[in-house]
């Protein structure tokens, strides 16, 4: 069977303050005594990614960032570079959010830049893609889908793609309550595996692990993990409860 370990990803984007931030880290790390089958992580806003490190570390929860610049650094007011967040303990980082890709300008040859930074410094991308409802509307999902991944991670080796994750979050699913059906799902999974395997052969596309976002609960997550090419969930507004998102993660 699948050779790919699980992952479970929370994004809290811009929610908690710190107090809040420390709470929920320090009831998740109480949650999560239990070894699980899949690679945990949480992505906090910047700000708190160093004090989450302390709670995070020696513990199953690994620690992502939601953004990062393409620069090490440099005259860049208010951006991160990789650098900075692998010296705070970041092991992950969420490139091209369909809300960045929406609300800040985010294109698929700055998503390339950022994942091509991040892997130089050691990052693990997770390289988000997605189409908006009215795409999905006017029959264009594979279509949009086909140029995010090839924009985002063309003219790399294979080398420097072989940790890469990506993220599918159909837009029109984030935060709406509407998850794809797993069938729907499944069927955006294998399109994007099958371009991996056309473009980087097929030892690449069967190790990459691609996982689903858009309303992922702990009433859903097991069905949408028992799909063949789901490897695994990004998941916001669920994530942001120690709770909840421990039952996500003990699917
Ligand atoms: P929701 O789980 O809130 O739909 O968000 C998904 C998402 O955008 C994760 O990055």
């Amino acid at each position: 069977m699948t050779e790919r370990k699980p992952m479970i990803a929370g994004n809290w984007k811009m929610f908690k303050t710190l107090p809040q931030a420390l709470g929920t880290a320090r009831e998740l790390v109480d949650l999560l005594k239990k070894p699980p089958v899949a690679d945990v992580m949480i992505a906090p806003a910047h700000v708190f990614l160093q004090p989450l490190f302390t709670v995070f570390e020696s513990t199953y929860v690994a620690l992502g960032a939601q953004n990062v610049f393409w620069e090490n650094e440099g005259a860049f007011t208010g951006e991160i570079s990789p650098p900075m967040l692998t010296s705070v303990g970041c092991k992950y980082v969420i490139i091209g959010h369909s809300e960045r890709r929406q609300f800040l300008s985010e294109t698929n040859e700055n998503i390339r830049k950022k994942i091509k930074a991040a892997i130089d410094s050691r990052l693990i991308p997770i390289f988000c893609v997605g189409e908006t409802e009215a795409e999905r509307d006017a029959e264009k999902t594979f279509s949009v889908l086909d140029k995010q991944v090839r924009k985002g991670i063309e003219k790399f080796s294979r080398d420097e793609l072989k940790d890469l994750v990506i993220a599918y979050e159909p837009v029109w699913a984030i935060g709406t309550g509407k998850t794809a059906t797993k069938k729907q799902a499944q069927e955006i999974h294998a399109f994007i595996r099958s371009l991996i395997e056309k473009i980087y052969g097929n030892d690449l596309a069967k190790k990459m692990r691609i996982l689903y976002g858009g309303s992922v609960k702990p009433t859903n997550i097991a069905d949408l993990m028992g799909m063949d090419d789901i490897d695994g969930a990004l998941i916001g507004g669920a994530s942001l409860e120690a709770d909840t998102f421990s039952k996500i993660v003990y699917y």
